[in-house]
């Protein structure tokens, strides 16, 4: 049997934890290079899924490109927003008892009819993404 010294073993240890502490640093600096393929926005309308799946008051979020969007049936129709506050890109929530989308991190509230800004720091309303019916399904466009 091949027994392996402590010496052997500590570097062994050392080598793979310094392989591994480089590869943690060298990870974001590549992705900054080669950032993924994802588009900001998709060309394509992007199928949310079933209308019946979404009952009035609801929402769901789904991926939408680079970022996420966030669905909400309400009482004025199927509105889609991208999910990132204007005011420091925190993932802004659908909160039903209050009629409002939130954002968690400094309570901005934004308006489910157009996403406009009701209260708090973000500079601007969320971005507004086309809504389209199609075969009982969801279908989320660019921009509006
Ligand atoms: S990041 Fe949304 S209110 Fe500050």
């Amino acid at each position: 049997m091949n027994d392996i010294s402590r010496k052997n073993f500590l570097q062994i240890v050392k080598t793979f934890l310094a392989a591994t502490g480089l590869a943690a640093l060298a990870a974001p600096i590549v992705a900054f290079f080669y950032p993924s393929n994802l588009e900001e926005t998709p060309s394509e309308p992007v199928n949310a899924g079933p209308v019946a799946d979404l009952p009035l008051n609801e929402s769901k979020i789904i991926k939408f490109g680079r970022y996420p969007a966030i669905i909400i049936n309400t009482p004025d129709g199927i509105k889609a927003y991208s999910s990132v506050c204007t005011h420091f890109a925190c993932l802004v929530k659908w909160h039903k008892e209050s009629g409002e989308i939130i954002c968690p991190c400094h309570d901005a509230a934004f308006s489910p009819k157009d996403g406009s800004v009701l209260s708090g720091p973000a500079p601007e309303g969320l971005t507004v993404f086309n809504v389209e019916i199609r075969d009982g399904n969801i279908f989320i466009g660019g921009a509006s």
